[in-house]
């Protein structure tokens, strides 16, 4: 099976030229300036970009919070991935407390084999991390789970203490394997909110209010400190203010391996959409929370001088029916997420090539490359060359889309960026030389993704 997509401007992390690209058995098999070859399937990709698939290393398929769960299955949310660009997604598989790593591994395995429509991987949420479950760290990272999520939020539900977190880090450290940190101080959060809910604060602004950048700042120092006291690297997830960030940027200045991703959310969404009437600012309840807007300016600049090195989504839906409303009378009943997988990479593309904030093989860095090299699947995915995963977009730089909850995928009944009119539209999506996506409907199969084993950190 050949497929030759001709006369594409193709865009890498560092390329940019005009070449035809030919694909047999799911890899990039040839690239030509003219290739004269016959296949099965042509696609003419004139005036467009041909680009990497995008990677999205953070989401939560039918993730159990807050008495629901998110309400996209590894179906509809990797289908609604595939429409908006990105060809892998690694999603956070739980391990609750008592439980072994394989079996909260199991447990994700089962929710996404036969339903995923796009390639995916799993980090591994730890929660329960004595001495005698670290030689099963080192064996699930011999299974191609490579990176490990800890939580200083959460009290009694995910949070972890610093002892923990050391000992994780040091075990995974000297495996080459990853600690990704849920960086907020929890605990104090905790006494915050029980003095708003006194007070009678109890509307979803008062989620905002209540998890100050303070408490992200402190998080981001505190895991970089002990990153640094297991000789082990350390990588932020969701980072939202400049207060978290600073920290980040002070500790790359003196040569740490801290990394960080932001997401779409942060660069354009503020504190100001929790004023939205009635109820509606619950759409926005996530965590961290949505910061001042003067914020965005910060990470954009973070964005440029790599102090941030991945756009991730930490697409977690929940209707507003029946799931948000869980919380209409206590903010902290709201469960914590918002959707946002499909729109990332063109939301990046208008943000930031657009509107002039970063280079076009800086999007693309940023929206697949850094994430392939980070989680351990760099060369085969976040590129385009000789033997890569065909995992490729054509993407037309000039079309118009207007967001809507009306028309996008994802199986919630709001958007974050309703009515938001962007510059750039996937119009061609490809995993491993398959068409799953072509002119905006989804060719593809359910059950087709593969599990993609990772190796370690390429980054450093
Ligand atoms: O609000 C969020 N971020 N929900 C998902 C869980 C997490 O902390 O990533
Ligand atoms: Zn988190
Ligand atoms: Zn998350």
């Amino acid at each position: 099976m050949k497929t030759l997509i001709k006369n594409g401007r193709v865009i890498t992390a560092v390329d940019d030229y005009k070449a035809d690209i030919l694909i047999e058995n799911g890899v990039v098999s040839c690239i030509g300036a003219k290739l004269d070859i016959e296949a099965d399937t042509v696609l003419d990709a004139t005036g467009k970009y041909v680009i990497p698939g995008g990677i999205d290393p953070h989401t939560h398929m039918e993730l159990p919070f807050g008495g629901t769960q998110s309400s996209d299955d590894f179906r509809t949310g990797t289908i609604a991935a595939a429409h908006g660009g990105t060809t892998t997604i690694i999603d956070f598989a739980v391990q609750y407390k008592g439980q072994t790593l394989t079996e909260a591994l199991d447990t994700w395995h089962s929710k996404a084999e036969g339903k995923t429509a796009i390639d995916y991987a799993f980090h591994l949420i730890c929660t329960d991390l004595e001495d005698d479950r670290i030689p099963e760290m080192h064996k699930v990272m011999d299974e191609g789970v490579t990176s490990f999520k800890l939580f200083m939020a959460y009290p009694g539900v995910f949070l972890v203490d610093d002892a923990t977190i050391y000992r994780a880090m040091t075990a995974a450290g000297e495996r080459g394997g990853l600690i990704c940190m849920h960086a907020e101080n929890g605990v104090v959060i905790n006494e915050i909110i029980k003095r708003a809910l006194a007070a009678g604060r109890t509307a979803p602004k008062h989620h905002a209010l209540t998890r100050p950048t303070l408490a992200e700042a402190e998080g981001v120092h505190r895991a970089i400190a002990i990153a640094e006291m297991a000789e082990s690297p350390v990588y932020i997830v969701h980072l939202s203010c400049a207060d978290a960030l600073n920290q980040v940027r002070e500790a790359r200045d003196r040569g740490i391996y801290a990394f960080a991703e932001t997401c779409p959310q942060y660069l354009f969404l503020s504190i100001d959409d929790y004023d939205e009437p009635g109820f509606n600012g619950a759409k926005y309840v996530m965590t961290p929370p949505l910061r001042e807007k003067w914020n965005q300016q910060e990470l954009w600049k973070g964005l440029r001088m790599d102090d941030l090195q991945v756009i991730s989504t930490d697409h977690c839906p929940f209707c507003m029916k029946e799931q948000k409303e869980l919380g209409l009378n206590d903010f902290t009943k709201i469960p914590n997420g918002a959707p946002g997988v499909e729109h990332r990479v063109p939301l990046i593309y208008n943000g930031g090539v657009v509107e002039n904030r970063i280079s076009l093989n800086r999007f693309v860095e940023l929206t697949s490359t850094a994430a392939a090299k980070m989680f351990g699947l760099f060369p085969k995915k976040g590129t385009i060359a000789i033997g890569s995963d065909a995992d490729i977009v054509i993407f037309d730089p000039e079309k118009e889309q207007t967001i809507s909850a009306h028309t996008h995928h994802m199986n919630c009944d709001y958007s974050a960026y309703e009515g938001k009119t962007i510059k750039g539209v996937v119009e061609t999506v490809l995993s491993r030389g398959e068409i799953v996506i072509q002119d905006g409907e989804f060719k593809g199969k359910a059950g087709n993704g593969q599990f993609q084993k990772r190796g370690t950190c390429v980054t450093f």
